[in-house]
């Protein structure tokens, strides 16, 4: 089978035909898998109907599988998350806004490998958005305000300081842990990370986390981030993944952010989702 990427827009994401995710993946379609990565930030590979073990060799491919914090995984395997919302279940959804994973703790992950089990007749589709893209688009003078400053990052749903009210939190099948003081401390990263590979920039503004720039107040910030982020999830950067029974996607969570939609009231979404780290972050800050 030969491996062929099919680009799904003009600046983000590619389906992946000629593989199967279910045999033993060689080292060289790993490396063909993550220069794809790389080149497109999310891939998409369909009709898989992948189990568990093939998901965390799939995992493996591109870094080491992870157990997250302040996010309760699967009883079977302490790597896995189970991303379910139930047909009753009216509390919101997991990631139902624009982000990139956890960019509060000191080295983010790297990527996520996302497994659909079980899909709603309609919706539950997957929004993301280049954040490559996004930078190459500024204007110079945001440029020059934003390459080499610190962004500032706070785990607030996950502190004690700003922990959400009770009553305001999504009650879904997805347990987050709360109430850990290290999460409301501010984390220093850069707000343009640099690719240590290719060279290429991106913008590294997690629209949920981020609470100011460096050097900046809150409220001076505020305007700026919240223009930034409409800048950087416009549809020209964007993609949106319908899933089909057997999808399995891949991104780059240095590079995109991404937005689950919660359109599917009634019906019942379960995917499983592995994420890696490398050791490459610290290379991504030194070279921005
Ligand atoms: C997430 O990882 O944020 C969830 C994505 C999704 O369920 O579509």
């Amino acid at each position: 089978m030969k491996v062929q990427a099919h680009p799904i827009t003009g600046t983000i994401g590619a389906e992946v035909t000629g593989v199967d995710l279910a045999a033993p993946i060689s080292a060289g379609l790993g490396a063909d898998l993550r220069a794809l990565l790389s080149r497109h930030l999310v891939l998409v590979f369909r009709d898989q109907h992948i189990d568990l073990a093939a998901q965390k060799c799939l995992t493996s491919v591109f870094g080491t599988p992870m157990h997250l914090p302040y996010i309760e995984p699967m009883e079977e395997d302490p790597e896995v998350i189970r991303v379910l919302k139930e047909a009753d279940d009216r509390s919101g959804v997991f990631g139902g806004d624009w982000h990139s994973d956890l960019s509060f703790i000191p080295e983010p992950p790297a990527g996520s490998v996302l497994n659909a089990i079980d899909l709603p007749p309609y919706g539950g589709d997957t929004l993301f958005a280049n954040q490559a893209a996004a930078w190459e688009a500024l204007s110079p003078g945001l440029r020059d305000l934003l390459d080499g400053r610190d962004a500032v990052h706070v785990g607030k749903p996950h502190g004690v300081k700003w922990a959400p009210a009770p009553e305001s939190r999504s009650r879904g099948a997805v347990r987050m842990v709360r109430g850990d003081p290290e999460a409301d401390r501010e984390r220093f990263h850069p707000a343009v990370l640099t690719d240590p590979e290719t060279g290429r920039k991106s913008l590294y503004l997690n629209p949920v986390y981020v609470t100011r720039l460096d050097g900046m107040t809150e409220a001076e910030s505020r305007p700026l981030l919240d223009k930034l982020k409409e800048h950087a999830t416009r549809p020209e950067v964007s993609m949106r993944l319908r899933w089909t029974a057997g999808t399995v996607a891949v991104w780059d969570n240095y590079a995109t952010l991404h937005f689950a939609v919660n359109d599917y009231a009634g019906f019942r979404r379960e995917m499983w989702r592995t994420t890696f780290r490398t050791r490459a972050f610290a290379a991504w800050r030194a070279t921005a």
